[in-house]
């Protein structure tokens, strides 16, 4: 997949796919989209510790580097789940400047959560352990489902982009792999999409979105 890099308002980096038209951040700042869709009304709002995250797309790393932080400020566990079919090169990765306008200090580590294997945990700091699993995340069978999820990062490309990624069966399986009480954000608050969190049993919010989106969703399992 060929990807360009471009700057976002918050300074911070995203990527373009031209073959889509399609960002996989916020052209209004993607640090800023990340810490308000997926770490406030997200981990910060479940505050339950430790925590099993499912990410959805885990791209750049940005939320998943986003939860590290954050886990490590609290000297709280995290483990973290990602899916991801189209992953970054190490060159790709090296580029972004997620770590030099957060934490300077952990670039080694952000590097750390693209170099870690496919498809087995590696714990990343003692607070933080990784499992990434290179598989279609259009395909409920492919999820893991040796845990249940106390939060849902549902961060695949828009609906109108990839209709496939956005489907009944794929969000009851999330539903299925959820905590009770556990939590689903995305930042596409979009009626059909709200209408699909709620048919698979989530109870939905929709909730003032970051710069440039007015609404994003979350949903809670029981
Ligand atoms: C909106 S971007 C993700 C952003 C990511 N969370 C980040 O912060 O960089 C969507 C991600 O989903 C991945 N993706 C697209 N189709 C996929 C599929 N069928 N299975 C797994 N991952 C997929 C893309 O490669 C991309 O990394």
């Amino acid at each position: 997949m060929k990807r360009e890099i471009e700057v976002t308002e918050d300074g911070s980096h995203t990527l373009f796919v031209p073959e889509l038209d399609e960002h996989y951040h916020s052209t209004h700042g993607a640090i800023r989209e990340s810490e308000w869709v997926y770490i406030d009304a997200g981990l910060k709002y479940r505050g339950k510790f430790p925590a099993n995250i499912l990410e959805v797309g885990f791209g750049t790393g940005l939320n998943a580097f986003l939860s590290m932080l954050e886990a490590d400020r609290r000297e709280a566990p995290v483990f973290y789940t990602a899916m991801e079919m189209y992953p970054l090169s190490l060159s790709e990765a090296e580029l972004l400047n997620y770590a030099a306008l957060t934490d300077p200090a952990k670039q080694e580590l952000f590097i750390k959560l693209h170099q870690s294997p496919w498809n087995k945990a590696c714990g990343i700091t003692p607070n933080f352990t990784l499992r990434k699993i290179r598989a279609d995340a259009a395909h409920p069978a492919n999820y893991p489902s040796d845990c249940f999820y106390d939060l849902v990062f549902f961060d695949a490309f828009a609906p109108d982009k990839q209709s496939q990624m956005w489907t009944p069966e794929l969000f009851e399986k999330l539903y299925d792999l959820s905590a009770d009480g556990g939590i689903i954000t995305t930042y596409c608050a979009k009626g059909r999409v709200r209408r699909m969190f709620q048919s698979a049993g989530f109870v939905v919010e929709r909730l003032p979105g970051p710069p440039g989106k007015r609404e994003i969703l979350r949903g809670r399992k029981g």
